[in-house]
């Protein structure tokens, strides 16, 4: 996932000149389990209108210049759908996921060949997360649990011992430039995915990949299991000894999601050990995201003082919103710290949805008023952290397979599908090359950004 920055940050601000905020709000009684999924139901609504994947001539669950937000979309649906009960968008839901399914690991062809590990891993988290919330099984295609085994099946072969130890790269491709990069959520994500997968299924195998994950990446400079830093990235060519420190809020989530699935299928010394990785990640991504300076609102700190979030880092705090309310849900412990900061990033969102007459959601939350930009992505992220507050009420965790959940098991998912696999490696590609494909692609890149620009910021 990339691009897409500045260019809607200017847009954005073009269309905060040009309109003054109305006094139309979403009014949000925290305390109230209706007005939570009344708020919900009209950011979802809001953030459907720029899905056109069940229209004539339009692909399910593509969005064609930024395919992972799909998955964001549907991860939002879910669990709109789970903890509100309001099955409106469930069909669009059910073909969107398939849709995309590729091979049965979300490698499809249109997308495949510039597709990031992170990409393809936010696939393999929302059909983990539609087998956990007991979304049922399409009556044909592939299941859900199924799905995100094949994602987890296809992602370990790209498991990379070239540099580093081990590690997952950013990009799958040698021409992608990010390939010769190992970074957080590529690393972080498949840790995630593979946690829930052991807690869902119970197979060792999953259990044994989220330890030798968590432990590699704290052998290099993503993640510190002292200070519990995380940072964004680290380069292949210095022998990962390079450190990225740009703090995004997805990144610490999803080490922290990971760990709080870990923490709750595992007992013994093992489990206190999650239980001090869960407590530390919380206690820093808490501080660093939503301090108390800040009213305990979560913010995207590296991006949103200086207006510069791109449509993928609007994302992330409502990522993080979903991912702080299931680790509430997994280590009870963490419930009375959590619960507070839902609450007060829940309400100050609902305040900066006042935009355009009809409740356009803004992307700051901590302004606690409307700040002008109008895109999907704000109005995922309002939805998750709407969504968040009901565990409050509803008390409904994520089922395994011996505790309600039904999705058909596929242990070879993915494993015949050849495409999947990178065929070249580092070592048989020449620096000049690599460095022709990186020129290429941000040609490309730049050329795809200036068209795609007015289409995806909106008009
Ligand atoms: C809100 O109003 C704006 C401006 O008219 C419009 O572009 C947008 O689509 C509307 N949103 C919804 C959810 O109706
Ligand atoms: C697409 O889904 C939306 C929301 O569920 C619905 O309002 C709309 O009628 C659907 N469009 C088509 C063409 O099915
Ligand atoms: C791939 O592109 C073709 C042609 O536009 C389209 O018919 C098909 O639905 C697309 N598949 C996916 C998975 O997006
Ligand atoms: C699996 O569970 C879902 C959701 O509870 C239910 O709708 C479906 O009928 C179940 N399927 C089977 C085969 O039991
Ligand atoms: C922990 O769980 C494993 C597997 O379920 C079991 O064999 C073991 O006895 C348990 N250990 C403790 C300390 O409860
Ligand atoms: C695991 O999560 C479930 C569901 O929220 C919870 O009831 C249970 O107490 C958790 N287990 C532990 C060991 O905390």
């Amino acid at each position: 996932m990339r691009f897409l920055g500045a260019w809607c940050s200017w847009k954005g601000a073009l269309v905060a000149l040009l309109l003054s905020n109305s006094a139309n709000a979403i009014t949000l009684d925290i305390s109230d389990e209706q007005s939570i999924k009344d708020a919900a139901s009209i950011s979802a609504y809001a953030m459907m209108t720029y899905y056109k994947g069940n229209e004539t001539g339009h692909i399910p669950g593509a969005f064609a210049s930024k395919w992972w937000e799909g998955s964001a979309l549907f991860m939002a649906l879910l669990q709109y759908w789970h903890f509100t009960g309001d099955t409106t968008y469930n069909d669009e839901l059910r073909v969107g996921l398939e849709w995309q399914a590729g091979d049965g690991d979300y490698m499809p062809s249109n997308y495949s060949s510039y597709l990031g590990n992170d990409d393809q891993m936010f696939w393999g988290l929302a059909a983990i997360t539609a087998a956990e919330l007991a979304f049922a099984d399409a009556s044909s295609g592939y299941s859900w649990l199924s799905l995100a085994q094949g994602v987890f099946n296809t992602q370990i072969k790209r498991w990379d011992t070239t540099t580093c130890s081990g590690g997952m790269r950013w990009q799958i491709w040698w021409w992608e430039s990010g390939y010769e990069m190992k970074n957080s959520i590529a690393n972080g994500g498949l840790f995630q995915l593979a946690a829930r997968l052991y807690r869902y299924t119970g197979t060792e195998l999953y259990g044994e990949w989220a330890r030798k994950i968590w432990d590699w990446s704290t052998t290099t400079p993503l993640l510190s299991n002292s200070t519990w830093n995380v940072a964004d990235s680290t380069q292949m060519d210095d022998g990962c000894t390079s450190q990225g420190n740009t703090q995004w809020s997805y990144n610490y989530g999803t080490y922290l999601m990971g760990a709080a699935y870990m923490y709750n299928i595992t007992n013994g010394t093992e489990q206190t050990a999650w239980e001090t990785r869960v407590n530390g990640l919380l206690t820093r991504t808490l501080n660093k995201f939503a301090p108390a300076s800040n009213g305990g609102i979560l913010e995207e700190i590296v991006c949103e003082p200086s207006e510069q979030c791109n449509n993928n880092e609007v994302l992330f705090k409502g990522l993080v919103s979903s991912w702080l309310s299931f680790t509430a849900m997994l280590v009870p412990s963490t419930w009375d710290t959590i619960l507070p900061k839902l609450q007060t990033s829940a309400s100050a969102a609902a305040l900066s949805c006042t935009g355009h007459d009809n409740n356009t959601c803004g992307v700051r939350w901590y302004l606690s008023k409307y700040d002008g930009y109008m895109t999907m992505e704000q109005e995922i992220s309002a939805t998750n952290v709407f969504v968040a507050n009901l565990i409050a009420f509803e008390k409904s965790a994520p089922v395994t397979s011996t505790t309600g959940g039904n999705s058909t098991s596929d242990v070879t998912a993915g494993d015949n599908d050849t495409a999947a696999t990178a065929t070249e490696t580092s070592s048989t590609i020449t620096s000049g090359s690599r460095a022709g494909a990186g020129i290429l692609t941000v040609v490309l890149v730049s050329g795809w950004v200036a068209i795609m620009g007015w289409v995806v910021c909106g008009g």
